[in-house]
């Protein structure tokens, strides 16, 4: 029976550019999306920037611009990555739009009808500077156990105590530095802990769906049985507080002066406010799609850190609102690089719009993270070395060979034409297709549960098989003995059917590659599962290339800051300067045009650098490189690993036990080979020589270079 399924993603704050984590989510949901309509059903997928908040309002302030010109700003970015990563959503909106505003309106007045808001004066941090109410992430303070300053309002990051922001120490508003004082206002509350909302809640989160499923994963239905106290327990729901004061972007309360919807009440709804404005340019009847009595499913994709919004506040008001509440949370865990979470502030992590400038293909990373994902809650890792290998070995060696292995025999020697399938030749290939049609329910369920490592699993398999048949028929030499001719053209044509199934099998990872090999095979667009089972077009075009391989050089340039990275993709020479981290744009600054200095900095960027002696207590060769060695410096109060690139002119043990100068305030970057701390300085010329930088006699670890 076709579906039809209302499919989102997490609404991204438009504050900021798409990370690799965004990005990995959409990935996985566009794969569920399309496979959901290879198998017929229709999809609706959209999403939208989550514009409103306080942040954003800040943000645009100090740049001087509005709110609406920032979120204008990275919407204008998004389709560069989307497209960049054949990401298909229907529509992408905005939180900040004329639909989001009446829907969300009409919500809370339903909600209100319903006897769910309440209003209560509450007591907050007021910044008397700035004329405002201060969210927590706004007041630092001495923390009140360990005395720890500079701690943020609801958590010490140096002992790990929890508390209200009103028990800091001293403190003070991150915007102005003045000290915050406490003002009482109004405040708008939505009553979760209404009897009401918690029996719906106990039903809803436990529940299966319209199409049988169940709505929360294990794990996720687990947690909210915690927050809903359901072992045999006291509902432990707080009210809601739904309303901030002014100023704030965003949505106003109706009949409410001054106040505004809290971001999380209106984000949510930009689900709604997407589709909405997607039926309106379509003209389907929005409605309709999503009459709580209707057959639509609607299904998010979330991660695991905003479950609570998800599984709580947002089925109880779509719920008393009298809408139709939501029939599944697709909830995954977070990526992380190497083992490690990833931190923009530390500079380790992935920069997807980097990932493309290299003119890496984003077919790559979603076949590596389909192969990651399973329908758990779980962390995936990006490892750059099994990154490359899987990519390599799979989709290069297993599915891409066995049409390379065969099309051009086909084309030169049977002009082009496929002998139908037949299970019954003599030939060892002649078996794969009934393998690949009982394999079939099994890949298609396998996506339907998200378990796209299995099904990767699955489908690799079969591509294995068809290898090793391959490989005992030799085509290779067959074609060498005229009196083979027929089971070559047998045994190609059976590749060209294998590969066709298996180019099915992958479509919903690989969208572009299934689209060239869908033109190469005369196959029908776009793509079902159903062709899976019909008889195949038996006139082949001439093979194309379809899948290049991974270069490591490349990974390696995309964990490289930018402006190294780019010069040593771009250019032949590379200096000892680039190789230890000095980006390009610092070796033009101060040594281009002959040798003068064209560009002055000021004293106080001088300052920033925490120049210091350091001792080198360890080094040694690194493997896998030529260039690098891992170098263990002493800096008096502690010790930093620092991959500096100067094997070529030292050897480890020569430095052991010398000083170095370093940097030693330079971010944190993840290489392949583990994460550097810093940089040692070297001089370098037009030559190929490279000259560590020492000190006097008399200088020890630890002392700052001014
Ligand atoms: O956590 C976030 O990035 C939020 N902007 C997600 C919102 S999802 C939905 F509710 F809009
Ligand atoms: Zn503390």
């Amino acid at each position: 029976m076709p579906r039809t399924l209302f499919v989102t993603t997490a609404l991204p704050y438009a504050n900021g550019s798409f990370h690799i984590g965004h990005i990995m989510e959409y990935i996985q949901a566009d794969i569920w999306v399309r496979s959901m309509r290879m198998a017929g059903h229709t999809v609706h997928f959209v999403g939208a920037d989550d514009a409103h908040g306080a942040p954003i309002m800040l943000k645009a302030e100090a740049e001087g611009i509005s709110p609406q010109e920032l979120v204008a700003r990275y919407a204008a970015e998004r389709p560069r990555y989307l497209d960049g990563f054949h990401i298909r959503f229907d529509h992408w909106h905005s939180t900040d739009s004329p639909e989001n505003v009446a829907l969300s309106q009409d919500i809370y007045r339903a909600l209100s009808a319903a006897g769910l808001i309440e209003t209560r004066a509450i007591e907050q941090f007021y910044d008397p500077v700035k004329g405002m109410f201060l969210p927590d992430r706004y007041i630092k303070g001495t923390c009140p156990k360990c005395k720890a300053q500079d701690q943020y309002g609801d958590s010490c990051e140096v002992c790990g105590a929890v508390y209200a922001p009103t028990d800091l120490i001293d403190p003070y508003s991150t915007l102005t530095r003045a000290r915050p004082v406490l003002r009482t206002s109004e405040h708008y509350f939505f009553k979760l802990s209404d009897p009401r909302c918690v029996a719906f809640l106990q039903e809803w989160t436990a529940g299966a769906n319209a199409a049988g499923g169940k709505r929360l994963q294990p794990e996720v239905l687990a947690k909210t049985r915690e927050w809903l106290g359901a072992e045999g327990g006291q509902a432990s729901l707080g009210d809601w507080d739904i309303s901030r004061d002014a100023p704030y972007f965003g949505i106003e309360i109706p009949d409410a002066p001054g106040k505004y919807f809290y971001v999380w009440l209106d984000a949510p709804v930009g689900y709604l406010a997407s589709l909405k404005a997607y039926c309106d340019k379509q003209g389907l009847d929005f409605d309709k799609l999503l009459d709580p009595q209707g057959q639509t499913e609607q299904v998010h994709f979330i991660g695991k850190d905003i479950i609570y919004f998800h599984a709580l506040f947002w089925p109880a008001m779509l719920k008393f609102a009298g809408r139709k509440t939501p029939d599944a949370l697709y909830v995954h865990g977070f990526i992380t690089v190497s083992g490690e979470k990833m931190s923009k502030s530390r500079g380790t992590g992935i920069s997807p719009l980097r990932y493309l400038e290299l003119g890496m293909d984003a077919e790559w990373l979603r076949y590596y993270i389909a192969a990651k994902l399973n329908s758990r809650v779980e962390d995936v890792d990006f490892n750059p070395d099994d990154f490359v290998a899987r990519v390599n070995s799979d989709l290069v060696g297993k599915y891409v060979n066995i049409a390379s292995r065969a099309a051009g025999f086909i084309t030169k020697r049977f002009d082009g034409k496929l002998l139908p399938p037949d299970a019954g030749r003599p030939v060892a290939t002649a078996q794969w297709t009934t393998l690949a049609l009982e394999a079939e329910p099994r890949i298609r369920d396998f996506y339907e549960e998200r378990e796209f490592g299995r099904a990767v699993r699955e489908i690799m398999e079969l591509a294995d098989r068809m290898n090793e048949a391959i490989d005992r028929e030799k085509p290779w030499e067959l074609a060498k003995d005229p009196a083979q001719t027929e089971r070559l053209h047998q045994v190609c044509s059976d590749c060209i059917h294998a590969f066709r199934q298996l180019t099915l099998f992958l479509a919903p990872i690989l969208p572009k590659t299934a689209e060239r090999a869908a033109d190469m095979l005369g196959l029908a667009t776009p793509l079902r599962w159903s062709q899976l089972r019909e008889d195949p077009p038996l006139v082949i075009k001439p093979y194309q290339h379809l899948i290049q391989r991974v270069d490591p050089k490349q990974v390696d340039a995309l964990f490289e800051p930018p402006e190294s990275a780019a010069g040593k993709a771009g250019a032949a020479k590379a200096s000892a300067a680039a190789s230890t981290g000095q980006t390009k744009k610092a070796q033009n600054a101060v040594a281009s045009k002959e040798g003068t200095v064209d560009e002055f900095i000021s004293i106080d960027d001088f300052a920033k650098l925490d120049l210091r002696i350091a001792k080198v207590v360890q080094a040694e060769a690194v493997e896998g490189s030529d260039k690098l060695l891992k170098l263990t410096l002493d800096l008096g109060t502690q010790q930093r690993t620092v991959f500096s690139g100067i094997r070529s002119a030292y050897a480890p043990q020569d430095l052991v036990g010398r000083l170095v100068l370093m940097v030693a305030n330079l971010a944190p970057r993840k290489m392949r080979f583990g994460v550097s701390e810093g940089m040692v300085l070297c001089a370098s010329g037009e030559g190929p020589g490279i000259y560590l930088l020492s000190p006097d006699s008399g200088a020890t670890p630890g002392m700052k270079v001014t």
